[in-house]
């Protein structure tokens, strides 16, 4: 038995890692989707280091394994959640708390991200009182009549210019009409404690973070003139890029522009928060598969893996991403070969042009970098059963 707690890393697979992995998929079978703790904690406190003046509130949607949400609380982080079943997740973490201690946890470390909420929602989370975003009248009228207990923050649309998954189209009040809503729900009788935005995910423009940095403070400039009133909280949401390759730049710069932008248009005092997903879980999740067919079509070798679309793939589909499928295998001699997903449907299509050795059916491959907006979509399609996940890096007990 491979010792779950043992140092290894998934991060930029070395040949002696390569090794390990390919010992842990053969000790655990395929498709096997190994989590490295350590990496999340890496990449949590290389966040916090380099925006020291914000809290972190882990977007559970990109991976909500429950594992990954235990390291994350023990690490300090906060929690950003859409659903009343992620919330749940968060909240197991919490449950033992005096009640006191219990909903101030809460109210200072959960925001429900998420601008469009069920009434049933807002029923269950009213007792709690945990900071809300909205973005229209319509959420507005249902936040007063079911969870008026709420703290609220009011999504603006910024600009998602050439980020990876866009989220503008769907989110976010028109600037022009913030201060509008600001004040309608004051009248109503709540309080609106903050403005967020979200720049798109896999935020490789950060002009984008410029442009919604400014709207936000010129927001709270005519807010002031208009009330007489501050705001306390500033969202900036998530969409910090991950490095799958040397074209992206680093959370170094963009960390830079932004304590420089902070400091230049924001009051000392008001409360920076994020929520980023992606950067916290991407790189510390590698999956290995194994070629279970093999075929030659119109000249071209085909292979057929055990993890596809349907699975923990399907970031292909909604996170429109492209995974390099690599090999174990070291060879000089490589093909351009297409590799598809186990299911019967043709759409379950993983690359038409990876290049690889001749591999044999029972050979593995594997693909870094695959820890966010993957296992969090994976279906059951076609009576594929999701991958194992494995835990390594984590020293609070062993997980098989
Ligand atoms: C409201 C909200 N916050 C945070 C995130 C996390 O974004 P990312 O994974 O790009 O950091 C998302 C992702 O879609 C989101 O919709």
């Amino acid at each position: 038995m491979i010792d779950p707690n043992r140092k290894i890393t998934v991060h930029h697979i070395g040949d002696e890692h390569k090794e390990l992995l390919y010992k842990l998929a053969e000790e655990h079978g395929t498709p096997l989707f190994i989590v490295d703790h350590q990496q999340i904690e890496k990449q949590y406190s290389e966040f916090t280091t380099r925006l020291p003046n914000v809290q972190a509130y882990y977007a559970v949607k990109a991976n909500p394994d429950p594992e990954i949400i235990k390291t994350l609380f023990d690490a300090g982080a906060s929690f950003d959640v859409s659903t009343m079943k992620e919330f749940n997740l968060v909240y197991e973490n919490i449950k033992d708390m005096p009640e006191k201690e219990r909903l101030d946890w809460i109210k200072n470390n959960i925001i429900v991200a998420n601008t469009i909420k069920p009434v049933e929602m807002l029923e269950e989370l009213d007792k709690y009182g945990p900071l809300l975003t909205f973005d229209n009248a319509e959420e507005l009228k249902k936040i007063k009549a079911h969870a008026p207990h709420s703290g609220l923050i009011l999504r603006i649309r910024v600009p998602n210019t050439g980020s990876l998954s866009e989220l503008s189209s769907k989110f976010g009040a028109d600037p022009s009409n913030a201060v509008n809503l600001i004040t309608e729900a004051y009248v109503m009788g709540l309080t609106v404690e903050g403005l967020s935005f979200h720049v798109g995910s896999q935020c490789v423009n950060f002009e984008n973070y410029i442009v919604a940095l400014e709207m936000c403070s010129g927001i709270l400039k005519e807010y002031y003139a208009r009330t007489g009133q501050k705001m306390r909280i500033l969202d900036i949401g998530g969409g910090f890029p991950v490095k799958y390759n040397n074209s992206v730049k680093s959370i170094r710069a963009l960390a830079v522009l932004f304590n420089e932008e902070l400091k230049r248009l924001f009051p000392p005092d008001i409360l920076v928060i994020a929520e980023p997903g992606r950067f916290i879980v991407a790189n510390a999740c590698v999956l290995v598969s194994k070629v279970i067919g093999k075929a030659v079509r119109d000249g071209k070798t085909c292979y057929y893996i055990n993890d596809g679309i349907y699975g923990t793939y399907s970031g292909l589909v909604f996170d429109h991403i492209s995974y390099p499928i690599l090999s174990f295998k070291e060879s000089e001699e490589t093909k351009l070969s297409s590799v598809f997903g186990p299911t019967c449907d043709a759409f379950d299509t993983l690359t038409l042009s990876a290049e690889l050795p001749d591999l044999r059916i029972g050979d593995f491959v594997y693909t870094e970098n695959i820890g966010a907006y993957s296992s969090a979509s994976a279906t059951l399609f076609n009576g594929c059963e999701p991958a194992k996940v494995l835990h390594i890096n984590i020293d609070r007990r062993s997980i098989d």
